[in-house]
């Protein structure tokens, strides 16, 4: 397994960290338009490799995409993070470009690789790369539902006042302040239904907090957050890597699933050696079926905005 993480800034660098921890991965290069960034980034990774114990072999470039021949998946990180106040939409001016341009190199050198997007604004981001390139669907992978359910799951915990590990729960919808839909009715802590164990008016805060997780992280950092991120990338990579057939929420194409077409916004998908190796189609209740709809409009407002 050879990863290619496009921007070794504090997202890609810590994807790198993490798959290289989890050390399922031969090789991860990291690569960045910043002159010796990467290097950098990668040497000091390298440094830690005694320390925790992984065999997995960082090496850092500055935009030779030579260096990235042959990788099996690629995560594209490029791009400019919001700042306080700022949402992620915003950043499609910049990031459409450098999307854009980062893929086509990425292809040129690795035609089979598996993509996985992480720049903002996500969503829209998973669907240019389709319409630009033209990959089959389940190549293109967008990274959002893996992470908003983490914060789902620390949220409920929290108000639960109990481990994360006991508790399930999943996060569709678009990735934003206003377009998550976080699965509060479905959701469990060791298989009881959190409905049966918070009170609607905390279970309703749980969902604010999870929607705007992004957001208070931003504010409190003066940037957006990179080990989240990067820990849920690394989780979508290693069930590539080892073709574990998991189940996590990602931005995939949408041709008719739940009622939706012609989108990339999050649904839960298995993941494996094949990339998305199917969509799954759960039921919604009604008011979670109202809310996906109003967030793909959301979403469908964003991809507008490429033209
Ligand atoms: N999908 C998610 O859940 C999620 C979570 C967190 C951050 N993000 C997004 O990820 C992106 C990166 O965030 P960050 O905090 O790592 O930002 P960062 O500024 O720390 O790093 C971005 C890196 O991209 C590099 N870069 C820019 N243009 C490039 C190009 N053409 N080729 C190669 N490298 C290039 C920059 O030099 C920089 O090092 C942002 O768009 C952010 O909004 C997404």
């Amino acid at each position: 397994m050879k990863v290619t993480i496009v921007g070794a800034g504090a997202v890609g660098a810590s994807c790198a960290e993490y798959i290289a921890i989890k050390n399922f991965a031969q090789e991860v290069v990291l690569i960045d338009i910043k002159e010796g960034f990467a290097e950098g980034k990668a040497m000091d990774l390298m440094q830690t490799s005694s320390l925790n114990g992984f065999d997995t072999k960082i090496t850092g470039v500055t935009n030779d995409y030579t260096k990235t021949a042959n990788s099996d998946v690629a995560v594209i990180t490029s791009g400019i993070p919001r700042k306080p106040g700022m949402t992620r939409e915003e950043l499609i001016g910049i990031n459409a470009g450098i999307v854009k341009t980062v893929t086509n190199s990425i292809l040129e050198h690795s035609p089979n690789a598996k993509i996985i997007i992480v720049s903002n604004p996500m969503d829209t981001m998973a669907y240019l790369v389709h319409k630009s390139t033209n990959l089959p669907k389940n190549k293109i992978i967008g990274m959002g539902g893996a992470l908003d359910s983490a914060r789902f799951k620390y949220r409920l915990a929290e108000a639960l006042d109990c481990p994360t590990s006991d508790i399930s729960g999943m996060v569709i919808g678009g990735h934003s302040d206003v377009g998550m839909v976080p699965l509060a009715s479905q959701a469990t802590r060791s298989s009881i239904n959190v409905t049966k164990l918070l009170s609607e008016e905390r279970l309703q805060k749980v969902v604010e907090d999870t929607k705007v997780g992004g957001a208070t992280l931003t504010k409190l950092l003066g940037t957006s957050a990179w080990y989240a991120p990067g820990a849920a990338v690394s989780e979508l990579v290693k069930a590539i890597a080892l073709d574990s057939k998991k189940i996590f929420p990602c931005s995939a194409l949408l041709e008719g699933e739940y009622g939706l077409n012609d989108i990339s916004i999050g649904v839960p998908c298995i993941l494996g050696k094949n990339g998305i190796e199917k969509i799954v189609e759960i039921e919604l209740s009604d008011t979670e079926k109202a809310k996906l709809e109003e967030s793909a409009k959301g979403v469908k407002k964003t991809n507008g905005l490429l033209e």
